[in-house]
């Protein structure tokens, strides 16, 4: 055989003959631990969740009372109008009267939310009840929006509805009495 043949037999058997060798099986049987295998650590005593599991309430009323925990910073009321205007306004309208496009549509007219009862009578617990299981008619938001997403619309619609639909009202009719001065 001639050496050059020897050297491409070499480099050909190398390769397959290496897979052989000790070494090379080192990853493939380290011992490994598979999530949920054996005993989990425990949670240190006192210790609280952050960001953790969800406000778990079965039903409107087990909502009813529950205190808002997300303040109503301005970061939170703009995320709220973000989610009004993408989930609300259908039916309740940018003005919140109960006047969007899908509820001429609907057997029970969606709620005035700028109304006395939503706006002070009642606790943010009972919005933040109807957007997580709905109404009779109105559906539920729970799979759509996280509960802080829902705490940022209560804070919205408490906190900024009724003037952003005074402000929308007031730029309505100043956009009128220009068309108005315009035609003379
Ligand atoms: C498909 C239409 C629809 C959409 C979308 C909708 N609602 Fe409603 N909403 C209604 C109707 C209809 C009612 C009247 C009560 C009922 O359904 O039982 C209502 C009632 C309410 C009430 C008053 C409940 C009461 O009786 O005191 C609140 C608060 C409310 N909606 C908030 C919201 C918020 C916040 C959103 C957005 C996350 C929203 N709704 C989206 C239709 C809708």
């Amino acid at each position: 055989m001639k050496r050059k043949h020897l050297l491409w037999l070499l480099a050909l058997l190398v390769p397959s003959v290496a897979v052989g060798w000790p070494w090379s099986r080192d990853m493939m049987n380290s011992p490994s631990i598979k999530p949920q295998e054996g005993e989990m650590t425990p949670f240190a005593k006192q210790s609280v969740p952050v960001g953790g599991n969800p406000t778990v309430v079965t039903d409107r009323l087990a909502a009813f009372r529950l205190a808002n925990p997300v303040a109503a910073t301005p970061e939170s009321i703009a995320r709220g109008r973000q989610y009004y205007t993408i989930f609300c306004v259908p039916c309740h309208g940018v003005s919140g009267a109960g006047n969007g496009p899908v509820a001429k549509k609907l057997p029970v007219p969606p709620m005035n939310l700028t109304n006395d009862f939503i706006q002070k009578d009642t606790f943010e617990s009972w919005v933040f009840a109807m957007i997580s299981f709905g109404g009779r008619v109105m559906p539920a938001y729970a799979n759509d929006l996280s509960v802080e997403e829902r705490w940022d619309v209560v804070n919205y619609v408490r906190q900024a509805l009724v003037k952003d639909a005074s402000d929308l009202s007031a730029a309505a009719a100043a956009a009128a009495t220009a068309e108005k001065d315009a035609k003379k």
